[in-house]
């Protein structure tokens, strides 16, 4: 496996990502949303770095009491399926046992196969669907993780 780092995400880092969003990690994502979400006090955004220093990844949460909720986790289009997600999602988690946080919620389209594969590879379990929640068409799939506590 390559070198892949993580390291807390800031604003310059959205800012250096910020023209390719889109082509280089995904549609859905959107500027504004984002730095709102890594302003609030609430969340705990991370990017990975390769050993050029380029991000290949970021991924966020947002914490409420004592449960978590994954907002984005994103690999580079052209750095899929090299564990980058995986890094990261491990990495989050350990994080919310650190914070004491009970609970980790997430919501995926159902289509997205290749995320829910990702959730169950660390024990997430679905425990719920919203109907037609994205663009009034796709069911979101509602799943969670319960964590012990370090
Ligand atoms: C989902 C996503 C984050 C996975 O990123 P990644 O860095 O390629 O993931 P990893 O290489 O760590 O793979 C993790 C697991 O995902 C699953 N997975 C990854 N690629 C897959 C593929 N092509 N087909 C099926 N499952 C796949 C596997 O379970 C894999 O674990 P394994 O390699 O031990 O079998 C990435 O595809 C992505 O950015 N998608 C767009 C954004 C998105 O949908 N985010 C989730 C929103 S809820």
């Amino acid at each position: 496996m390559q070198e892949f780092k993580i390291f807390p995400m800031n604003l310059e880092d959205l800012e250096l990502i910020k023209n390719t969003l889109i082509s280089d990690f995904d549609e859905f994502w959107n500027y504004d949303i984002l730095k709102t979400e890594l302003l609030s006090s609430n969340s705990k955004y991370i990017v990975v770095r390769n050993k050029d220093n380029n991000i290949v990844g970021f991924a966020g949460i947002k914490i409420i009491l004592d449960e978590a909720e994954i907002m984005n986790i994103v690999t580079k289009k052209s750095e899929r399926n090299l564990g980058i997600a995986s890094l990261m999602l491990s990495y989050l988690i350990k994080l919310c046992s650190k914070f004491s946080i009970n609970k980790i919620n997430l919501e995926v389209n159902y289509k997205n196969y290749i995320a829910i594969n990702l959730y169950k590879k660390y024990n997430f379990t679905e425990v719920g669907l919203r109907k037609k929640y994205y663009d009034n068409k796709d069911d979101a799939v509602l799943m969670t993780l319960s964590i012990k506590n370090t």
